[in-house]
């Protein structure tokens, strides 16, 4: 480990922003006596079998909840049911989504920013998660998207060189892509190209690495001394997407807001951008954070692609899907059939049943799955065999997407380009 994976693991990680924004740093001896979750860009480990403890989560960052009054809030504004990652409480916290709710009902613009580290050649189910709550958002409030890819983050925090992370990046676009992404209100960019194309872009990093100092990054993302100074910097580099005039093609001079999907891990890049974008005189992005589609192995940790065996990747057959399924996917049964009928199964720990906590969109049917599993009705093998059935389909639709994503559509997507929506020049 390097002194940042070592400073983070040990618990010096993210808990640096106070709740009025102040940066503060957490010592290593604060962060152990309060909680035993680990949550930063680099790790996700709890104890705990039914995995991080979320709402403390909420207290030690300082977001908000997504309640039951915001979710119908949200379902009043845009006229229809919140998608199930809401419902489900699969996305449980946010910071200011009153204001994008807000905009809305004003008819002002916002738009959407998220992003994607290419680190593997293909993504994993886990990662899948921010970006179809973003398409939803994208087609519910019909507003401009941009999607970084942190070649740059993954070339620095990987044994990767410059232009194998570019490649990843491309490769990785070309899975978002084949999500159904709208190229007429979607701009994609790299960043190893992108900086070079843009001069606001390096010009607002600039700027926001001018308003945080060694001793901030530090405490917020664990940095050390013999950490390379690429990393110490790089913070900015995810911060400037969140500020309109990085992409002048596309707002102008307008100050625009932004509203940030991604999962809990990256919020502090975005406690430390909502620390500056005031003094840079933008507003603070918003925030709708996702909890984590867990390891196969369980919750303890999270689905992610530097674990071959913990992940199910976009680029599996569906004979690989159901040997992992079948092998690895943690069960929350019982030690004997005789046991299971009698006690029944505990599905918040069965990864099986997350499978389709996630991705069974069918409200009643999960229900049904839920009870019938916790009455010792449904066995554990019943259970991966409808998780198989029902994440297999979805990868192979991707995959059939993905083989239509030609170069030439991806250079579409990439193009700087103003983008077609209501607030735009
Ligand atoms: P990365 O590539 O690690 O992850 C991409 C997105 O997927 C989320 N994620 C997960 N969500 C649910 N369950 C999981 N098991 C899981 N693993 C990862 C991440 O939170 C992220 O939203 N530095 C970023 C790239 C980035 C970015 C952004 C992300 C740049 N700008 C703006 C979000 C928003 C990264 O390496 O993500």
């Amino acid at each position: 480990m390097n002194d940042t994976e070592n400073a983070v693991a040990e618990g010096v990680d993210a808990l640096t922003l106070n709740k009025d924004n102040d940066v503060t740093v957490a010592t290593e001896a604060t962060v152990n006596e309060e909680q035993e979750d680990i949550v930063n860009p680099w790790h996700v480990t709890s104890m705990n079998e039914a995995g991080i403890d979320y709402d403390k989560l909420i207290k030690r960052f300082g977001s908000s909840k997504i309640d039951e009054e915001l979710i119908t809030r949200f379902e009043k504004l845009t006229g229809k049911p919140a998608h199930h990652f809401i419902r489900r409480g699969i996305f449980f916290s946010h910071r200011d989504l009153h204001t994008i709710l807000n905009l809305k009902e004003q008819q002002k613009p916002f738009y959407l920013y998220t992003g994607r580290g290419p680190s593997s050649e293909s993504l994993h189910l886990g990662h899948l998660i921010p970006f179809i709550m973003t398409k939803w958002l994208q087609e519910t409030f019909n507003v401009p998207l941009v999607i970084q890819l942190t070649d740059d983050e993954k070339t620095l925090w990987k044994d990767l060189k410059v232009d194998e992370a570019i490649q990843l990046a491309r490769e990785n676009a070309k899975d978002i892509v084949a999500m159904g992404f709208n190229v007429e209100k979607t701009f994609i960019f790299n960043n190893l190209t992108f900086m070079g194309q843009c001069p606001s872009m390096y010009q607002n990093i600039i700027r926001i690495q001018k308003c945080v100092t060694f001793n901030q990054v530090k405490g917020i993302f664990g940095f050390g001394d013999s950490d390379v100074i690429g990393k110490i910097g790089f913070p900015a580099a995810q911060a400037a997407p969140a500020i309109s005039s990085t992409f002048p093609f596309l707002f102008g001079n307008k100050k625009v807001q932004c509203l940030v999907p991604c999962a809990i891990d990256q919020d502090p890049y975005f406690r430390m951008t909502r620390d500056v974008s005031p003094r840079l005189g933008y507003p603070k992005c918003a925030l709708i954070h996702s909890s984590f589609f867990p390891a196969l192995q369980g919750a303890k940790s999270k689905m992610s692609a530097s674990e071959q065996n913990s992940a199910i990747f976009l680029t599996d057959t569906s004979k690989q899907i159901k040997n992992k399924i079948n092998k690895y996917a943690f069960s929350g049964g019982r030690d004997t059939i005789e046991e299971h009928r009698a006690l029944g199964g505990v599905p918040e720990i069965d990864v099986a049943y997350q499978l389709l906590k996630f991705f069974l969109e069918d409200d009643t049917k999960l229900e049904e799955v839920r009870i019938a599993y916790s009455k010792g009705e449904m066995l554990t093998g019943d259970l991966k065999k409808l998780a198989i059935e029902t994440v297999a389909p979805i990868v192979e639709q991707h995959q059939a997407a993905r083989k239509l994503v030609t170069d030439d559509i991806l250079d579409e997507f990439m193009k700087i380009r103003p983008l077609n929506f209501s607030g735009s020049n």
